[in-house]
């Protein structure tokens, strides 16, 4: 099997790739990506000199790149993860979210259709179902629930899905979409929730929390995502949605806590900043439909999942700190330098 990873030198593409190679030795997979600001060509290091993997930068949107590269190889399965990913990025930034989320996965499944590839796979997010009322602990996201987007990233990821889901009723491409809830692990970029935490509380730098902490994600250890889109390009059914979480619901504030904790860091840190605005309440997945159809469920609890991403981020602090001692440092000026 030849497989296109799009965006495989982020966060999730990238552990997603790890996980292929691993555990299935004679496929080829070939990552395209950018290297946007998000995109770390360190992250692949483990895995440049494998015969059976190749990375190409390049853009999703740009159509005749991706074209020619489809000309030149025939993919069997495309899992497009490549995305402009940060609320926060497409709240001083939508124009970007629309070009890459949106135009970017029309052009792939604009060439996916001419290519006749088997499986188009879109990697969305829980977020397309907008959120859920703190005071209604029993509501989840089930695959029905209808779109009601927040913020200009998750429009954009809703609107994809829209196309995707258009591009199989018109045009008959062979596609499946997962909506995942929030991830954390290795190599997870540190302008989000968890790896901000550690590596600010590491520095003895105050840790920005959102209002008043109370916001509900719900948690899922990476490498149990990758095995969810795994089962879903080999077993899932074309045309479907899948909704993948693990019923590993946390405030804010019990998240920032339980890092300080693990890194025998006083909870003085924490410095309560203006809210986001627009912010989603509550994040919650009902996964019965991937249980019941794929048997898929996630094998890392938060207690250990967060013990484990602590390790790596003490364990690879140069991955980190190359990062934040960049560009970063004016992102992060930028987004709370006022707040
Ligand atoms: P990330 O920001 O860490 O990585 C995104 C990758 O896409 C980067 O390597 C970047 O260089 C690449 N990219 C950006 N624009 C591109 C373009 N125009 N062409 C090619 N490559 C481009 O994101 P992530 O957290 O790994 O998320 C991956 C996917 O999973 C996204 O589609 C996101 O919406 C979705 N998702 C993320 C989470 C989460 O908790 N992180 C949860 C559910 C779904
Ligand atoms: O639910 C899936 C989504 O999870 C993905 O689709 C997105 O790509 C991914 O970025 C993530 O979105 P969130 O907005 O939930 O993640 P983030 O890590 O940015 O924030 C998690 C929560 O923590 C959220 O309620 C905002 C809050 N927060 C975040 C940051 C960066 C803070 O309180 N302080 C911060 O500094």
């Amino acid at each position: 099997m030849h497989v296109l990873v799009t965006g495989g030198a982020g966060f999730i593409g990238s552990n997603f790739i790890f996980h292929m190679l691993n555990k299935y030795p004679n496929y080829r997979i070939v990552c395209l990506d950018l290297l946007t600001y998000a995109g770390n060509l360190s992250t692949l290091k483990s895995v440049m000199n494998k015969e059976n993997f190749r990375f190409v930068k390049g853009d999703i949107a740009d159509r005749e790149f991706i074209f020619n590269l489809f000309n030149k190889e025939k993919f069997d399965v495309v899992v497009n993860f490549a995305a402009e990913s940060h609320v926060d990025r497409s709240i001083l930034n939508p124009g970007l979210f629309l070009r890459t989320n949106i135009i970017g996965t029309q052009v792939l499944l604009d060439v996916c259709k001419e290519y006749n590839v088997a499986r188009f796979h879109q990697v969305s997010t829980d977020e397309v179902y907008g959120d859920l009322p703190l005071d209604r602990p029993d509501l989840f996201f089930t695959e029905d629930t209808p779109i009601n987007t927040s913020s200009p990233y998750s429009a954009s990821k809703a609107s994809a899905d829209l196309l995707v889901q258009a591009y199989h009723r018109t045009f008959k491409l062979p596609v499946t979409i997962s909506r995942c809830s929030n991830n954390y692990g290795p190599y997870h970029f540190p302008e989000k929730l968890i790896p901000l935490i550690i590596s600010r509380a590491l520095n003895d730098e105050a840790l920005p929390v959102y209002g008043t902490g109370e916001n509900v994600r719900d948690w899922l250890y990476v490498e149990d995502h990758c095995t969810a889109i795994d089962e879903i390009i080999h077993n899932g059914k074309i045309g479907e949605v899948y909704n993948v979480g693990g019923h590993n619901e946390k405030t804010n504030l019990e998240v920032v806590k339980t890092i300080l904790k693990e890194l025998e860091k006083p909870e003085s840190l924490i410095s309560f900043v203006n809210d986001r605005v627009g912010h989603d309440m509550r994040y919650a997945i009902d996964p019965t439909k991937i249980k019941n159809e794929l048997n898929w469920e996630p094998t890392t609890k938060f207690d250990d999942g967060i013990k484990q991403t602590v390790k790596w981020y003490l364990d690879n602090k140069s991955w980190w700190e190359r990062i934040i001692n960049g560009d970063y440092q004016n992102y992060y000026q930028e987004m709370y330098g006022d707040r």
